[in-house]
């Protein structure tokens, strides 16, 4: 895939947040104003939050604090020999990145690998959509885990993922975050984390899981008009820059903890934690499935293989597919 490195460099002088005329930058990088110019739409394209002002050059509005492979190491609490970390400025989606590993078949068997990326000119969301985010502006990255049982056995997966996302942004006192079944993560009921779980494998095993989380921390005011859906990000929530190697590390560390032991356990032995972060429990929802058919019921939990759980005119039902829109709240 193409990268402008040079658009890297200019990005990486701009971080400074000083104003750099567009004649320093052309001597700088010994390039005409016109191609200056074309690196600013370039990383505009990146959805980097770059503008030229008349009489004072080129600002970057938001300096970025770059994601750094040592730093991230120093936060992750397991043995690290056991992970293999690949940090992208650029890469088409951190999904893909493993689905073509699996096609031709180079994984490392022993090692759980991670790949993150900076930028992802194809993120992918659930359903198809896409999942956007500018440059330096997310945490966006894929962790491929190898199960030795067959993909039947990884119902649930997906909600066990939010545990580990919920506990780690929790720990951080950010407040009113929650999940959304199956594996919206909310905060005052703004998108601020998904989930992208592709599955390859054998009926019998061993299956791969794709796990790909994308974590909003620091929005550009370019990308926020082409979200469709209620998103926010970490800053707005807190009011502050969090660091982004560090929220990673300690995921890392919650997730190979938490997958190991669904590994073991299945969904049963973290049920009652997800209930408790379902923002929707008790709450009269439409399940609304991809047909466009709905069915209206009182969430009432989930059941042991991550199913959602309705109070129904027609009594308890539970349903593994289908998005919840809420009607009202019960208590
Ligand atoms: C959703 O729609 O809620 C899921 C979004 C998942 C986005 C992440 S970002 C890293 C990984 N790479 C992708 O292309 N998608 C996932």
């Amino acid at each position: 895939m193409y990268v402008n490195l040079r658009a890297l460099r200019l990005l990486i002088l701009l971080n400074d947040g000083m104003y750099h005329s567009v004649n320093s930058l052309a001597k700088y990088f010994r390039c005409s104003l016109a191609s200056i110019y074309f690196l600013v739409i370039q990383l505009q394209k990146y959805n980097v939050d770059v503008v030229n002002i008349d009489g004072y050059g080129i600002l970057l509005n938001k300096p970025i604090v770059w994601l750094d492979a040592e730093l991230i190491t120093r936060y992750i609490s397991i043995e690290s020999e056991k992970l293999e970390l690949r940090l992208f400025d650029i890469i088409d989606s951190t999904n893909n990145y493993f689905l073509s590993q699996l096609k031709r078949n180079t994984l490392i068997k022993d090692l759980t690998s991670v790949t993150v990326a900076e930028f992802q000119t194809n993120g992918r969301g659930r359903e198809g959509r896409i999942w956007r985010c500018g440059f330096g502006n997310g945490l966006l990255f894929s962790i491929c885990w190898r199960f030795e049982k067959g993909v039947s056995n990884l119902s649930g997966l997906s909600l066990v993922v939010g545990i580990a996302i919920l506990r780690v942004l929790r720990s951080y006192a950010i407040q009113n975050i929650n999940i959304k079944w199956p594996n919206d993560i909310l905060c005052n009921f703004h998108k601020l984390a998904g989930i992208l779980i592709e599955i390859r494998g054998e009926v019998c095993g061993p299956s791969y899981a794709i796990i790909g989380i994308g974590i909003n921390f620091n929005l550009s005011k370019s990308i926020i008009p082409l979200i469709n859906q209620r998103a926010t990000d970490l800053s707005s929530v807190t009011g502050d820059l969090i660091n982004r190697n560090q929220v990673l590390g300690r995921l890392l560390s919650e997730l190979y903890n938490v997958l190991n032991e669904f590994a073991y356990y299945g969904f049963s032995s973290f049920k009652k934690e997800w209930i408790s972060y379902h923002s929707y429990e008790g709450c009269e929802v439409d399940l609304i499935f991809p047909n466009g058919l709905a069915i209206t019921g009182i969430v009432d939990g989930v059941t042991d293989d991550g199913a959602i759980c309705l109070l129904t005119l027609e009594g308890k039902k539970s349903f593994n597919i289908g998005n919840i829109a809420i009607r009202s709240r019960i208590h």
